[in-house]
């Protein structure tokens, strides 16, 4: 695919895996996905699979283009955290982007926009490319206070060390009605937000990559990605099914 608008930004395919699988599962899936993306290509493709599986992931992806995200990390970079991750603990096991503020986490965590800002801080402390997941649900939708929201959640970072941390980070709009829920934003509804969420970045604006992620799948990859504002995708269950996914990276490509 070539776009000529934003050239100066290579498309991104992140696959989130969520806590799905097991070993054999996750061994199978990374293999085909292997297989099926070998050589160079545009498009740049990170898988990030639950925590006690990065290090066998990053085994089976070695040798090939395929970059490690995590899902999570703590906000904090050592200390009485029982159960935490630390960024720096990630990238010892090679991971490049970490996914942080999913809207799962926001939701079933609560985690604030305060300490949303936090961990990607933490991220970029360790030198690992935050993937800042932002989005509205549909009672803000409905309400018309989308932007608000998404603006809200962008200012949490901007305001705290300005906006040009986003020169090595990654925006994710994902509305939280269209996640996991097999609703898709339209493309206009989706041309709206991403337009918006790169009218807030600054003046690294034009070089931030900014995903769509939301019920995602090969056969509304192609429309969503013909538009300029969107840099490519995050995907939830469409990352689980080889075939769909390596589809998906392809459109990108
Ligand atoms: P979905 O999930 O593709 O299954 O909607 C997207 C996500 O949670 O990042």
């Amino acid at each position: 695919m070539n776009k000529t608008s934003n050239a100066k930004r290579r498309q991104l395919v992140v696959g989130n895996w969520k806590m799905n699988g097991n070993q054999q599962l996750n061994a199978e899936l990374l293999a085909k996905v292997v297989a099926g993306w070998q050589g160079e290509h545009q498009a740049e493709v990170v898988v990030c699979p639950p925590s006690p599986y990065l290090l066998p992931a990053f085994e089976k992806i070695s040798g090939s283009s395929i970059m490690l995200g995590a899902q999570n990390l703590s906000q904090y970079d050592s200390g009485a955290y029982t159960g935490e991750v630390s960024a720096q603990m990630l990238a010892e096991l090679h991971c490049k982007f970490v996914i942080i503020g999913h809207n799962e986490r926001r939701r079933l965590q609560g985690e604030t926009d305060e300490q949303v800002a936090q961990k990607f801080m933490a991220a970029q402390r360790a030198s690992l490319i935050p993937i800042l997941c932002v989005g509205e649900s549909s009672a803000q939708r409905e309400q018309g206070r989308h932007l608000d929201v998404i603006g809200a959640q962008l200012k949490a970072v901007c305001s705290q060390v300005g906006c040009d941390v986003f020169a090595n980070a990654v925006v994710a709009y994902e509305p939280v009605w269209a996640v996991g829920t097999g609703k898709t934003a339209t493309p206009q509804q989706a041309e709206e937000v991403h337009r918006f969420i790169r009218s807030q970045l600054g003046e690294v604006a034009e070089t931030v990559r900014i995903l769509y992620g939301g019920s995602v799948k090969a056969s509304n990859a192609e429309q969503l990605f013909a538009i300029p504002d969107i840099d490519g995708a995050l995907l939830g269950g469409a990352s689980l099914d080889a075939d769909e996914f390596l589809k998906i990276c392809k459109a990108a490509d």
